[in-house]
């Protein structure tokens, strides 16, 4: 067997650690561009507490409060501007899985000619991996993206409705300020949204074909943790225990994406919330079913076991699926695709962008699937 295990990002963990990040930003720079999403920071008081703590340590910064869910491109080049203009050498986000990859987008941009469009592996022949970026300190508000410890950011088109990732080295960030009481207020359909998408990447990246050693550890410390406490932290968002569980399984699955990538299930998401800008999370429920039916067969092993730990007492095909409608279930997430507004007539659009800026995605699944695979799968989650 051969793999490697890459994990360039200084973590700080805990409750309280927001304190650290004047100390922390002014080992990275001298003025940062705050980059975080139009209300939610500066309601809960998150964003004047930073710029405090910022001052404090004397170090200057801008704010960028304009980043949309499923941030699209024009809005980060507005931000990578701003950033150059302003002489920024840092970048701080601050927010959910948007803000964290809108932040690593403008740190491109800032240091990079063009429109940061040009970075996002869309399938386009004149794509292309960045080499520089401004240094990043994520600080994620959701257990959900797992951005803060990956060098993925997702970034969205508003003319062709395609939603890939920039892929790239230079945006793992630096440092990950993973506090989880900046997590005690984030409402219960976003919880159950956003946790959801943390067992998504754990369990693509556990069956995956790009599945390691280590990752397998981290994954099934995952599935324990988000069995647990996820439904805890959707029935009682100030139960700080469970907050501080999955922010950390959050954080895990981020790792483990960052080795294995994600797989068919993702692959099949992205499109929806391009055409639709529907919730990723939700996305990922509606279909979430219909795939593991679809991919069981590849590993049953591995999909046997995470069911166990969901809770199921059965094998094979039919407990595992059930065991998955189960866990959606106790989370209010048991939806379907026509409750998102998909139509069956957006089907071919959908499963075409899968193979062409997702294609990773069906290669690394357990089962290899072919267009009218997709479809299906598409189909049967209706
Ligand atoms: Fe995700």
């Amino acid at each position: 067997m051969k793999f490697g295990f890459n994990l360039p990002t200084k973590l700080m963990f805990g409750p309280g650690q927001i304190e650290r990040i004047g100390k922390l930003a002014k080992d990275y720079g001298r003025k940062a561009i705050i980059v975080t999403g139009r209300t939610s920071a500066r309601k809960s008081g998150l964003l004047a507490r930073v710029e405090g703590l910022l001052s404090e340590a004397g170090v200057e910064f801008v704010v960028f409060d304009k980043i949309e869910p499923n941030p699209i491109y024009p809005t980060i080049d507005e931000g990578g501007e701003l950033a150059k203009k302003e002489g920024c050498d840092l970048v701080i986000a601050l927010g959910g899985g948007s803000a964290l990859d809108a932040g690593k987008g403008i740190a491109v941009k800032a240091v990079n000619e063009g429109s940061v469009w040009k970075y996002v592996l869309s399938g386009d022949p004149d794509d292309t991996i960045p080499k520089k970026a401004l240094p990043i300190i994520a600080v994620p508000t959701t257990a959900g993206t797992g951005s803060e410890a990956d060098h993925f950011a997702v970034i969205s088109n508003p003319e062709t409705k395609e939603k890939p990732s920039m892929a790239a080295p230079v945006i793992f960030p630096k440092v990950a300020i993973v506090d989880p009481e900046l997590m005690l207020t984030v409402p219960p359909r976003t919880t159950a949204a956003t946790g959801l998408d943390v067992l998504c990447h754990s369990l693509e990246g556990y069956v995956s074909k790009y599945a390691n050693p280590i990752t397998d550890l981290f994954n099934l410390e995952v599935f324990s943790l988000v069995s647990t406490y996820l439904p805890r932290a959707y029935a009682d968002g100030k139960d700080l225990e469970a907050r501080e569980k999955m922010a950390w399984a959050s954080t895990y699955a981020g790792i483990s994406e960052a080795n294995t990538g994600v797989a068919l299930l993702h692959a099949m998401e992205h499109p929806i919330s391009g055409y639709l800008d529907v919730a990723h999370g939700e996305g990922l429920a509606a279909l979430l079913p219909a795939y593991v039916r679809y991919s069981y067969p590849g590993n049953p092993d591995k999909f046997d076991r995470v069911a166990k730990i969901l809770g199921s007492e059965g094998r094979g095909l039919e407990a595992c699926v059930q065991a998955f409608q189960n866990f959606l279930k106790k989370i209010d997430l048991d939806l379907t695709l026509s409750q998102l507004g998909v139509t069956e007539k957006l089907i071919p659009s959908l499963t075409k962008d899968v193979f062409k800026y997702m294609a990773f995605g069906p290669k690394a699944n357990p089962v290899v699937p072919s267009e009218e695979d997709v479809a299906e799968i598409y189909k049967q989650s209706l």
